[in-house]
């Protein structure tokens, strides 16, 4: 991601709501025509790129998965310049080699949720708009997290199908067999709209997951909050890394 010179917007989900290794060089509280975003924007570096964070679910945690403000998230970051952006999210596990603390680069998305505002396009338009959304994601810029990611020795997959589901709750195990009958690999609630409203504002857009639990029904227990801050603590290092390797060009 490291050749522009906007700088590079990083969506931090759960278990991401800071960046240790940014040098911050600022803070600013803004406000868009679709609302506030779910936290203020922490201009920074990671090594020589200049980045744009901001905390998804507000910092401390606290915006549930269907309350983001998507369109205000997507909006403030093109506002502050950001064109290419990198979305975090910790993930459940489908795919029989996607565990917990393994990192994917996902290559497809399907959209289970409902009733978020999930384009910009509506309201009072002059003519209607269909974006192209065949490839969701920025082939360029999965290829730098996938050469990052590649360099350590990081249980990695540079494929996969995201699922995003509505949430707040977790799946059944029924639901879990059904998204793997569709051809998913991993499920989140937080991968659309983020991604489709980004396409609409032209820009481009990646997504790094971290796999925290087995999804329901893909292992021999049910999903337990100890489970998920465990995996979160042994991955997150490496997503990180993989984010910081990936800006250093
Ligand atoms: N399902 C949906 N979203 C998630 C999960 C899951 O199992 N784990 C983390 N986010």
């Amino acid at each position: 991601m490291t050749a522009s010179t906007n700088p590079v917007g990083i969506i931090g989900g759960t278990g991401l709501t800071s960046l240790s290794d940014l040098e911050i060089v600022g803070e600013e509280t803004v406000s868009t025509r679709w609302g506030e975003p779910s936290d203020k924007l922490v201009h920074g570096r990671l090594g020589d790129q200049a980045v744009v964070f901001l905390a998804r679910h507000g910092n401390p945690h606290r915006i549930p998965p269907h309350q983001v403000n998507y369109r205000a998230n997507l909006q403030a970051l093109y506002d502050a310049g950001v064109r290419t952006v990198v979305g975090v999210n910790a993930v459940g596990g489908i795919h029989k080699a996607m565990g917990p603390a393994h990192v994917v680069v996902p290559d497809q998305v399907i959209d289970y949720t409902w009733g978020r505002a999930s384009t910009f396009f509506e309201g009072e338009l002059e003519h209607v708009t269909h974006i192209d959304f065949t490839y969701p994601y920025d082939q360029e810029g999965r290829q730098l997290l996938i050469d990052a990611a590649r360099g350590l020795k990081l249980d990695f997959s540079d494929f996969g199908v995201y699922a995003a589901t509505q949430g707040p709750r977790l799946e059944t195990a029924a639901e879990i067999r059904r998204l793997e009958r569709d051809g998913c690999d991993l499920v989140g609630m937080t991968g659309m709209p983020e991604a489709v409203l980004a396409a609409e504002l032209g820009m481009r857009y990646v997504c790094l997951a971290l796999v925290v639990n087995w999804a329901a029904g893909k292992s021999d227990h049910i999903i337990t909050m100890e489970e998920i801050d465990q995996a979160i603590d042994q991955g997150m290092a490496g997503v990180k890394t993989v984010l910081e390797r990936s800006m250093a060009g």
